[in-house]
């Protein structure tokens, strides 16, 4: 199955409940799911990260109703959520959770909201890594700070939807989702610097260069929620503090082997891991603007294997697609996101695509029982109204 970004259905869909619902008409806003050529869990750690949004995301309609309640309908879970405004109405479904942070964040920041109607829809495949959550937390900061006229810049919509995950959802991610979700552009990726939040803007056109950029979801469910990614910051923050620094960014391996003994041989691998991905992130933006996609590709798969070997946050199912990837000539893949499951980003020869896809497809299947999911993405806009 290849999903389809097709805003004019999802619209139509939306706006058809929506006046069921509401009978009346809302205001349309989307947001964007990512993809992240390189830099993995080096977000909260101060470093560099490499994301771009992408063609497909979440649709709200939203109209303002008046009153001190929210009622929001997740159009594709066909559940329909009342809720109030104060820090004890929370919810109990999971999704409506990203919707009642971003309403609570905005109120601590003191922007002045009060009830409304929505429905969305989106196609960003959950669990898969691509960051659905981010794009549904974007989209309504996004959209009441342009219906209530609040004036947050980028930056404090996109600590918004971080600080939901944070508060109201139980995983303490860094900026790198919610960023690429807000500020992402068509045609072009974003380096961000996650100590400085200082940001560049780099065209990406692979197709120029021969090659393709491609998904293959392995369906394994990854879940950052109450789980070991949590952990895997913690392990961070302890060598950070035996550096004597805030971040691991800056640090060198002379530096870390240096303070070995002190800290455990997990937390020593974990530690290893990213700053060797601080440097790879560099590297793949100096290649990219050499057009030299075979050394992206080469730093993808490094990126891949030190987040199976040393920060373990891989399976058996990704190690295989990256496996499979590797033996058909493929340029470069990795696991994407958070790992613990979801998909491989690769970087393809356009020559190679059809024999890769086939062979990931038939080889995946003999092995797991289904085929991987082919995603091709286009990078596309971040938040915005629809018009
Ligand atoms: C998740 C988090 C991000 C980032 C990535 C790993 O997507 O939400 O903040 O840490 O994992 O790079």
């Amino acid at each position: 199955m290849i999903f389809k970004y097709n805003y004019n259905t999802m619209k139509q869909r939306i706006s058809e409940k929506f006046h069921t619902l509401f009978n009346a008409d809302g205001v349309f806003y989307a947001s964007a799911g990512r993809i992240n050529l390189i830099g993995e869990h080096t977000d909260y750690n101060g470093g560099f990260v490499f994301p771009g949004a992408i063609d497909k995301g979440i649709i709200a309609e939203i109209e303002l109703n008046g009153t001190d309640k929210v009622n929001v309908y997740a159009l594709d879970l066909d559940e329909y959520v009342e809720f109030g405004l104060n820090e004890e109405d929370k919810p109990v479904q999971g999704w409506a959770h990203y919707v009642f942070g971003v309403c609570r964040e905005i109120l601590k920041r003191g922007g002045k909201i009060s009830g409304f109607n929505a429905v969305f829809a989106g196609d960003v495949p959950l669990g898969a890594g691509m960051s659905s959550s981010a794009a549904l937390e974007s989209t309504f900061a996004f959209a009441l700070d342009d219906l209530f006229h609040l004036g947050f810049d980028k930056f404090e919509l996109a600590r918004i939807g971080q600080s939901t995950e944070h508060n109201y959802c139980g995983v303490n991610c860094g900026i790198m989702d919610q960023f690429a979700s807000v500020f992402g552009k068509a045609g072009h990726l974003m380096r961000l610097d996650c100590r400085s939040m200082e940001f560049e803007y780099f065209p990406f056109d692979p197709g120029k260069y021969g090659y393709r950029l491609v998904l293959l979801n392995s369906c394994v469910k990854h879940e950052l929620v109450g789980s070991p990614y949590n952990d895997r910051r913690a392990s961070c923050e302890r060598v950070a503090k035996v550096l004597g620094q805030e971040f691991l960014r800056g640090a060198t391996m002379e530096q870390l082997d240096a303070i070995k003994d002190q800290i455990s041989e997990e937390d020593y691998r974990r530690a290893r891991y990213v700053i060797g991905e601080e440097k790879r992130v560099l590297d793949v933006c100096a290649a990219l603007e050499a057009g030299d996609y075979e050394t992206v590709g080469a730093r993808m798969y490094e990126t891949h294997w030190g987040m199976s070997k040393d920060y373990e946050v891989s399976c058996i199912e990704l190690d295989y697609l990256a496996g499979i990837a590797h033996t058909c000539g493929v340029s470069g893949s990795r696991i994407m996101g958070g790992g613990f499951g979801g998909c491989t980003i690769n970087l393809v020869k356009e020559e190679l695509y059809n024999t890769f896809i086939e062979e990931a497809k038939t080889a995946f299947a003999a092995r797991f029982g289904h085929e991987p999911v082919v995603i091709d993405v286009v990078i596309s806009d971040g938040a915005r109204k629809l018009e």
